[in-house]
């Protein structure tokens, strides 16, 4: 088989251009053609690029990249990690995995704890971002440390009504990460009751302390 281009996805970090690592920010630099969300490629795209928005045409996006791959390399940026809920799955089903590299990025689940200061390393992660983590994910226990990614419909209100409803105490520790990295970035500290009385908050972290209740 003749070598081929490759599909380079480069994590892009959570959201402020400071947080995306150098190796990342030169292959988008030197791109001939760049796929990324439409904010990703307001920030990052040149004049010179050929680009295509990630949009809910997700066949399209792979049109793009297999006609474009032929010529040269294409640069997928996504956000975050790309090995945490990203285009890569769909880039594996579509392409040989030889064909793909990955310059990994600092997630917004990784900032998150880090902005509280707090280690990650025996934390659950569980994704409510359209779907719903499995029941044993997200269940109870003394001294758990739960890390939730949301979406609108499960966002800080709804999740916290519906962890209470399956056995968390009221009163567990939450942190509302919202607007990670950005100039507004702003991170409430509450409880699972306090969250159902206060505004909610949509595409943001969520992290619960089940060892750190609050009267
Ligand atoms: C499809 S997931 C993508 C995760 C991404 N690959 C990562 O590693 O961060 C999108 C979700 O990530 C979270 N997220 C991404 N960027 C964020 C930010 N700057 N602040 C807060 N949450 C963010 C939200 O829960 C959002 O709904």
């Amino acid at each position: 088989m003749d070598k081929q281009n490759k599909i380079i996805v480069i994590g892009i970090g959570p959201g402020n251009p400071d947080y995306i690592v150098p190796k990342g920010l030169q292959a988008i630099r030197q791109a001939r053609f760049l796929v990324g969300g439409r904010r990703a490629l307001s920030q990052f795209a040149q004049k010179s690029q050929e680009t295509c928005p990630i949009t809910a045409d997700i066949q399209g996006v792979m049109h793009f990249i297999q006609a474009r791959v032929k010529q040269a390399a294409v640069i997928v940026m996504v956000s975050g990690d790309p090995g945490y809920y990203s285009l890569l799955d769909a880039l594996r089903r579509e392409f040989p995995v030889e064909q793909l590299a990955v310059i990994p990025g600092i997630s917004a689940m990784q900032y998150a704890f880090a902005r509280l200061s707090l280690p990650w390393h025996d934390a659950v992660l569980a994704s409510f971002h359209g779907r719903v983590p499995a029941a044993e994910a997200i269940a109870f226990a003394p001294d758990k440390v739960l890390g939730m990614l949301t979406d609108s419909r499960y966002n800080s209100q709804s999740i916290a009504r519906y962890l209470i409803d399956r056995g968390w105490p009221e009163t567990s520790r939450l942190h509302i990460c919202s607007r990670l990295s950005y100039e507004d970035e702003e991170i409430l500290h509450t409880t699972l009751q306090g969250a159902l009385q206060m505004a909610v908050k949509s595409a943001c972290i969520l992290i619960l302390e089940a060892g750190s209740s609050h009267t």
